[in-house]
């Protein structure tokens, strides 16, 4: 019997695209990302490779996060986590902008460059301005042997596999772990939390992997979702805090493969001009997974409701009670509050995926975008 072969299909593994079986990666690329970093025992976490010293960590001041596209969407989500964890101010800026907007980098900065291919133009030119003007750089990066890792002065190696699809998926959630475990190390090192506290958050972080299992069980209603908004002509993405930081990763994977016109809103900003955007039948999908901002939301999505949207909320299975005020309804597993983004984010990339999927368009491969842009 002659089995007709290609490479390319053998490698999606059975998967139809590149993008679904990477989606379906994440568990273990998570798991592999945290593997040696997690000393549950002891409630520590390790990063044996680091060269930045414990003095030299006791002394930053001052972070900046420089990245583009979603890795400085992943940006948006390390700068809550290292903020709270550390109390340490963080500022976030897409590469294209920190290298002309003379940034206030000193010896005491800490620059973490964001990159999946570690190749980016504007990345490794922010980088190199970073390093210029005195600051230590750390590159969060998929590929070790990239020009950022080794002009970097310490890497952390998200450990996700080749990303294949021009969309990002499994790189985002492995920096969101490579985020967290950044920023329990610092705090652990310069005691900036309660160590019961920290005990617990670690093991939180190890449960995620098995926790975005989960949420990969919902996939077919996921798709039935996605199928009922293919033809839209915009949806909005909304959310507060945390969750807006997630929104705005959500909204970019739906336009970057589907083309649908999508918006990702501070849901509280809605009201201040834009919710005329609004109009009967409009899809909106809103993120509340915090429950100190629950209330707030709902007070939202009730805004939105009262100018005839649709809404499917994303909510960890502990908040039931917003059934009351949206269309739909899609849940996540319980985390720590601070880790919900890499629950949350999945079902954003399905809903995504299935839209263009039903679309008929070429998921992989979407138009006008590349994998890694190596020009400024
Ligand atoms: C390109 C890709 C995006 C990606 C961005 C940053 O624009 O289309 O999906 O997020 O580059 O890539 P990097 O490899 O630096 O993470």
């Amino acid at each position: 019997v002659r089995v007709e072969w290609n490479k390319e299909q053998a490698e999606k593994e059975g998967f139809q695209h590149y993008m679904l079986k990477e989606i379906y990666e994440q568990p273990r690329a998570l798991k592999s990302t945290m593997a040696g970093h997690l000393d549950e025992a002891a409630g520590k976490v390790t990063f044996p490779g680091l060269r930045l010293t414990a003095e030299e960590l006791k002394e930053i001041d001052k972070i900046f996060i420089v990245a583009c596209g979603t890795a400085y969407y992943a940006g948006l989500v390390g700068r809550y986590a290292i903020e709270r964890l550390t109390q340490i101010p963080v500022d976030v800026d897409v590469a294209s902008e920190f290298r002309y907007q003379r940034p206030l980098v000193t010896a005491k900065t800490l620059t973490i460059v964001v990159s999946q291919s570690g190749e980016t133009a504007d990345t490794l030119a922010a980088l190199r301005e970073a390093k210029r003007l005195g600051s230590k750089v750390l590159a969060i990066t998929n590929v070790v042997g990239s020009t950022i890792a080794r002009e970097a002065d310490d890497v952390i190696a998200t450990i996700a596999g080749p990303e294949i699809a021009v969309a990002s998926t499994k790189a985002y959630t492995a920096q969101l772990m490579a985020f967290y475990l950044f920023g329990l190390y610092l705090a652990q090192e310069k005691q900036t939390i309660d160590p019961q506290e920290h005990a617990t958050l670690i093991a939180a972080l190890k449960n995620v992997p098995e926790q975005v299992e989960k949420v990969l069980e919902n996939a077919d209603d996921l798709r039935t979702f996605a199928e009922g908004i293919k033809d839209e002509k915009s949806v909005f993405f909304i959310g507060r805090g945390i969750d807006f930081a997630v929104s705005l990763e959500g909204s970019l994977k739906l336009k970057e493969i589907s083309y649908i016109h999508s918006e990702a809103y501070a849901a509280g900003e809605l009201k201040h001009g834009t919710l005329a955007l609004i109009e009967e039948g409009t899809q909106v999908i809103a993120l509340s997974t915090q429950a100190e901002l629950h209330e707030k939301m709902i007070s939202n999505i009730t805004e939105v409701k009262a100018r005839g949207a649709k809404v499917l909320g994303i909510t960890p299975d502990s908040h039931i009670e917003l059934h009351r005020t949206v269309d739909e309804l899609c849940f996540i597993p319980t985390t720590a509050p601070l880790f919900t983004p890499i629950l949350s984010v999945v079902p954003l990339q399905l809903i995504a995926y299935y839209t263009s999927l039903a679309l008929g368009n070429d998921v992989d491969r979407p138009r006008n975008l590349a994998k890694s842009v190596t020009v400024e």
